[in-house]
């Protein structure tokens, strides 16, 4: 069985009818999108927010109704993936670079799920790189300021040039290591001029739902 596949599949389970959707991105929110598509051509009536450019292709590919930004007040249910997440439902998101719309919606969202396979849950966050979207002007010192806390920030690169979110900024990605000081990373980072969001988003969920080779796992926020 395709792990992202289940669990995105099992996510959309989730959405009924009359609902605002969040939309994630990624290659397991992928699959809960399309699996969203299916039941919208079912007759399921529901409005979606995408969270990156990506993620609005394939809405509209799929004939799903979108909202703008603008026009949503709150969000009954996101859906999206994560990068690591730790016992607490702590998780670093971003590895796409849509960090910073995903928790946009996510923080407008009565309902946060989380959608993996089952590498993502981990005993402490940080072996994977934490993302922090800064803007292009002052991206040289925001960058030394990072290095100056000993994050080790590495200016993401794809395809050989420098990775630009759909908000036209970069992304820096700072090397923790697991186990790193969560409370005092994130109360540094805000200190940093020129950093429009960082990729930790903590205890938002609801549950997590983790595909295994043999089945799906629902694991409940017992603090929400
Ligand atoms: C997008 O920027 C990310 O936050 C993704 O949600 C995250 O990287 C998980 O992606 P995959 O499902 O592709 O692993």
């Amino acid at each position: 069985m395709d792990m992202k596949k289940i669990a995105g599949e099992e996510a959309a389970k989730y959405v009924k009818d009359g609902m605002v959707v969040g939309l994630g991105t990624g290659s397991t929110a992928y699959h809960a999108v399309n699996a969203i598509g299916e039941m919208v051509k079912n007759g399921l009536n529901i409005k979606a927010i995408p969270t990156s450019n990506a993620t609005e292709a394939q809405a509209r590919e799929l004939g799903i109704p979108l909202l703008t930004i603008d026009e949503v007040e709150y969000v009954d249910v996101a859906i999206d993936g994560v990068d690591e997440i730790d016992p607490d439902f702590n998780a670093i998101k971003g590895g796409g670079g849509a960090l910073y719309r995903e928790k946009v919606v996510a923080s407008l969202a009565k309902e946060v799920i989380w959608i993996m396979d089952e590498s993502k849950p981990v005993k402490a966050i940080g072996d994977f790189h934490l993302p922090i979207e800064i803007a292009k002007y002052g991206s040289k010192q925001a960058m030394a300021k990072m290095e100056a806390f000993g994050w080790n920030p590495v200016l993401r690169v794809r395809d050989g040039e420098v990775f630009v979110t759909d908000n036209g900024n970069y992304i820096a990605d700072l090397h923790l290591g697991a186990g790193f000081d969560i409370q005092d990373v994130k109360e540094k980072i805000g200190t940093i001029v020129g950093v429009l969001e960082h990729g930790l988003f903590l205890n938002f969920c609801k549950r997590i739902i983790v595909g295994h080779p043999d089945g799906v796992e629902v694991i409940e926020n017992p603090t929400k």
